[in-house]
């Protein structure tokens, strides 16, 4: 498989992907940058941003910039952003893909487990939709917005309720603003991806599981895990111009897993106590890993 559009469609176009380093985040900008965007991601761990900028412009030219952030800090967002502006223009389009996510019985969260993702999917996305936003609306500038939710924000998963929570606002967010800044042609749009396995996702969701998609297979109609081709052709898509009056939506890409059975972490009631502690030990080695290479 491989992309549906024609070379320098996003030319033209500035686009921030938040968690560009690593995962669905790259894949995007990727994208983007292949399509002729110039590009910016940002995350916590400035080595993995820069290593990833240095891999894509070896592969596609053009620019992509990086910016050292926890998107938790509003103050450090709203900077980022202003230093966006300056050092290029407004941004056209902006991806809330950056997440947080474990697996756990929801009795053995604490406070603190909770803030972490709240603060990462929740909070976080709204303070970069704002400052681009407000900045959007000042400068009389369109702007397109993609929130990378998950299907869970219809039904809701058991094991993952601080995600499906948080990924549930942002839906809310994505309908209220499209229709609060549709008269500034500023668009609001989601994507609810099912399984495509990455690293990440997968050391927190499905640990001990390889990202092969074996195992994620099960309930899905079209009897497999997406491919980073299609994320990528709906995520383009949604910020090439042609779309103009699509907004507001959140859109799935899960081979109908969610319709057929669920598509969320049902499943995980079967397991014991004991394969809890397996678990949690997995994600938190996993955690510790990513933590030791953070730069704020
Ligand atoms: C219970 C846990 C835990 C676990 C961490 N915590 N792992 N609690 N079970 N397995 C608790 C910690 O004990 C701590 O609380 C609290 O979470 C905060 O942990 P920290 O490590 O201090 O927080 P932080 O460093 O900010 O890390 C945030 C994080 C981490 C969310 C916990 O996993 C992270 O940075 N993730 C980013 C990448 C990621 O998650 N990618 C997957 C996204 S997948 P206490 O009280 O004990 O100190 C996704 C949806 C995919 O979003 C959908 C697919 C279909």
């Amino acid at each position: 498989m491989s992309s549906m559009f024609r070379d320098g469609l996003l030319k033209g176009k500035r686009i921030l992907v938040t968690g560009g380093g690593t995962g669905l985040g790259k894949e995007m900008a990727e994208d983007y940058l292949r399509l002729g965007a110039e590009v910016y991601i940002c995350g916590r761990r400035k080595n993995v941003l820069d290593e990833t900028a240095k891999e894509l412009m070896g592969r596609h030219g053009g620019s992509v910039k990086t910016h050292a952030i926890d998107i938790r800090v509003a103050g450090a967002v709203d900077e980022m952003i202003g230093e966006i502006w300056a050092d290029g223009g407004p941004l056209t389009g902006l991806v809330n893909n950056a997440a947080g996510n474990f697996i756990s019985p929801t009795k053995d969260l604490t406070p603190k487990g909770f803030d972490a993702i709240a603060g990462i999917v929740f909070h976080g996305s709204f303070y970069v939709t704002h400052a681009c936003g407000k900045r959007w609306i000042e400068g009389g500038n369109k702007g397109s917005v993609i929130s990378i939710l998950t299907t869970w924000v219809w039904n809701g998963s058991p094991f993952t309720v601080p995600s499906a929570m948080s990924k549930a606002g942002l839906n809310i967010m994505t309908k209220s603003l499209a229709a609060e800044w549709g008269p500034y042609g500023i668009r609001l749009n989601a994507i609810a991806p099912g399984p495509f396995p990455t690293k990440g996702a997968w050391e927190r969701l499905s640990p001990g599981q390889s990202t092969d998609g074996d195992g994620s297979r099960d309930g899905i109609p079209m009897g497999r895990v997406g491919e980073m081709d299609e994320l990528k052709n709906l995520a383009s898509f949604l910020m090439a111009d042609g779309c103009d009056y699509l907004t507001g939506q959140c859109i799935a890409i899960d081979g109908a897993g969610y319709l057929a059975s669920g598509g969320n972490f049902a499943r995980l009631s079967k397991l014991s106590e004991a394969d809890w502690d397996k678990m949690r030990d997995m994600i938190r080695t996993a955690n510790e890993k990513d933590k030791a290479q953070r730069s704020v």
